[in-house]
């Protein structure tokens, strides 16, 4: 689809990489960019209209669908990382949080735009996701799994929507320099670059992005993912079963 002429709207559009991409959308004479935020007075993006959305709100996510019946370009990008392991952490609570926000409020946000789309003429939706999706690090493991389960609805939305002509669209990403990636010192790809990639990646129907060399490694190693990913765990069990002998 060509995004000049379109209409657009970016979920956590008032800072980090939702801000980079309204700002590229209105650079690339997108007709309308709605800016969502939970707090719509954080979106001062020049040319980008704030509309208020919480997308863990059903009732909401479903208002603005409406508010917006002309759009043909939903970026789902709002997403929270609570730095939390499975085991040890104190509660469920950053699990839920992760799940509710990066899964069950993508998903809902993607079917409520999927009839707006349609309508439109089929259109495009990008969704946010992250190398984690294909791999747990033990320091973000519930979000990896929040991100995994994403990147499945992902495929599953493209399925059943490409009939109706919409294009669905992945975007995998390891450090992106935002705030979500403030405390890791490793290369981060920068907000500006990824809008890009994936904006490219939408006009040229291009279902997946993978927006950095570490995520490319990681989606090539899948197959050979506890040799190549994992550190040793099966060369433990190995010797220690062979100890056990
Ligand atoms: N930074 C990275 O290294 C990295 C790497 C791979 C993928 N990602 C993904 O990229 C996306 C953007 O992240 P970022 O790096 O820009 O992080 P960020 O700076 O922490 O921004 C997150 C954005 O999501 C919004 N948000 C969170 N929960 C929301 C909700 N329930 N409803 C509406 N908006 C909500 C935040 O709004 P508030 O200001 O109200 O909190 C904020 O605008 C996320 O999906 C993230 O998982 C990031």
């Amino acid at each position: 689809m060509k995004i000049a002429g379109s209409v657009a709207l970016v979920t956590g559009a008032n800072r980090g990489l939702g801000r980079a991409y309204a700002r590229e959308l209105v650079n690339r004479d997108a007709a309308k960019v709605f800016g969502a935020a939970r707090d719509p007075d954080q979106v001062t993006e020049p040319g980008v209209v704030p509309i208020a959305l919480d997308i863990t709100d059903p009732q909401r996510v479903a208002a603005v669908a409406a508010e917006c019946a002309d759009a043909s370009l939903l970026v789902n990008n709002a997403g929270v990382m609570k730095a939390s392991t499975f085991i040890d952490a104190p509660s469920l609570a950053a699990a839920r949080a992760e799940m509710e926000t990066n899964y069950f409020g993508t998903l809902s946000m993607c079917r409520a735009f999927a009839p707006v789309l349609g309508a439109n003429g089929g259109g495009a939706i990008v969704n946010m996701l992250s190398v984690s999706s294909f791999y747990t690090n033990p320091f973000t493991a519930s979000y990896g799994a929040s991100k995994a389960a994403a990147w499945s609805l992902t495929n599953g939305v493209r399925l059943e929507l490409h009939h109706q002509g919409t294009l669905v669209v992945a975007v995998h990403a390891g450090f992106i320099d935002t705030d979500m990636a403030a405390l890791v010192d490793a290369p981060k790809v920068s907000p500006e670059a990824v809008a890009k990639m994936v904006f490219d990646a939408v006009e040229a129907g291009q279902i997946e992005v993978l927006a950095d060399e570490r995520t490319r490694t990681v989606k090539a190693s899948l197959s050979h993912d506890h040799e190549l990913i994992y550190p040793p765990i099966q060369e433990f069990w190995d010797a220690a079963v062979q100890g056990s002998h």
